[in-house]
């Protein structure tokens, strides 16, 4: 599923990696970015969901809109057999080999990567991996020399990571808009405003980042972005730093990260957090300091992005603008600090 940021259409615009048979999560539960018409097939009585999500959450980011992410567990099977406990369908890379074995039975969606996930001798009880934690970012205490892993939540303004982060994320300080044209700014039926990235939607569901317009905004839902920005910018920018860090960045393995390194991370993870947060545990910050690791994660975006094109050449329009992103992303990491 695509995210439909306007402000970052050029960049998101499209369906990027192809994700087929990867992870996704709704909440807990664990399922299988598939084609939707895969989930179920006739005769099957297993319990499934077709999970889609809803911007800007959607659990297969990256793929294109009719992949959807597939829960699905197995109680009975298409042979007959009962087992005693479900067994779930997932990625065979996720399967706790300590407490279930996989079985490669006809349940299962998507390739030989995707196996029924069976608790041992289908008796005790297992369970799924995942689940996602967040929170708000800590504010900054201000620096002039580049924070490090010691003090990570040090910033050049003195605000948090993802506040000082946003409106280079937008390339402006992200105004409002109401354009007919794009899907995400109708909710319920009307038309309302997109500021900053959070569509009429996201914002009403998220309401609770941003208390002080709560009382004066909650008249109307579909106008509740626009006016709880009208109400206070500032106000407005930090309930949103604090949203994205929880939608995004926190999934992504962001939040212990130094700035600049920080923003690069925050950033490349609106592109699809769970790519973000495989290449940060893949490649640790260690020892590095942040511009270094600031660096390393725009080189392995960059490489993504042209991965991206080599594989599929619709995607080669975008190319440029991906390229001229990275070299933004760059020029902030060479005057952060
Ligand atoms: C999907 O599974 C349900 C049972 O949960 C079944 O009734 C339905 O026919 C299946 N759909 C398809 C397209 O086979
Ligand atoms: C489930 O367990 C039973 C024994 O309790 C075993 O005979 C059966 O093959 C198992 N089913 C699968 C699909 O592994
Ligand atoms: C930095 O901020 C995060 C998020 O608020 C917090 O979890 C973490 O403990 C902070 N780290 C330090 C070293 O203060
Ligand atoms: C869109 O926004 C402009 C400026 O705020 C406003 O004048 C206009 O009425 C809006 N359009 C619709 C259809 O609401
Ligand atoms: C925040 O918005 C997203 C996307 O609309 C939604 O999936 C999520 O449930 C919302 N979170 C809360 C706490 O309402
Ligand atoms: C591109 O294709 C290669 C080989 O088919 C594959 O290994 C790689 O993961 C693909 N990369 C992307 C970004 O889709």
């Amino acid at each position: 599923m695509r995210f439909n940021f306007k402000l970052l259409s050029i960049f998101l615009a499209s369906p990027v990696f192809a994700y087929i048979d990867q992870p996704c999560y709704k909440g807990s539960q664990q399922g299988v970015c598939v084609p939707k018409y895969s989930c179920n097939s006739t005769g099957q009585t297993a319990k499934y969901e077709r999970y889609a999500g809803s911007y800007p959450n959607w659990p297969c980011p990256n793929d294109p809109d009719d992949v959807i992410c597939c829960i699905k567990s197995v109680t009975k099977l298409t042979t007959g057999e009962t087992l005693k406990t479900p067994g779930v369908c997932i990625n065979t890379k996720n399967c706790n080999l300590n407490k279930n074995y996989l079985a490669n039975t006809a349940e299962c969606p998507g390739s030989n990567n995707v196996k029924l996930c069976i608790p041992n001798s289908n008796k005790s009880t297992g369970g799924t991996t995942g689940g996602t934690t967040g929170g708000t970012t800590g504010g900054g205490t201000v620096t002039s020399s580049c924070p490090t892993v010691r003090n990570p939540n040090a910033t050049k303004s003195g605000k948090s990571k993802a506040y000082e982060s946003l409106p280079q994320i937008f390339q402006n300080e992200g105004g409002c808009q109401n354009m007919s044209g794009d899907p995400g700014n109708w909710y319920q039926g009307q038309l309302g405003y997109t500021c900053m990235g959070v569509t009429p939607q996201t914002g009403w569901t998220n309401r609770s980042y941003y208390n002080y317009a709560l009382n004066k905004c909650s008249y109307n839902s579909v106008l509740f972005v626009k006016c709880a920005y009208d109400l206070n910018k500032d106000k407005f920018q930090e309930g949103t730093a604090n949203l994205y860090e929880k939608l995004f960045g926190s999934i992504a393995g962001c939040t212990n990260l130094p700035q600049p390194a920080y923003f690069v991370c925050l950033d490349y993870s609106l592109n699809g957090p769970y790519r973000t947060k495989e290449v940060v545990a893949n490649n640790p910050i260690g020892n590095r300091d942040s511009k270094t690791y600031a660096r390393l994660l725009n080189s392995i975006s960059r490489q993504d992005f042209k991965d991206a094109v080599a594989n599929n050449s619709n995607l080669r329009q975008y190319l440029q603008g991906w390229m001229n992103r990275c070299d933004a992303r760059e020029k902030y990491i060479n005057n952060y600090c």
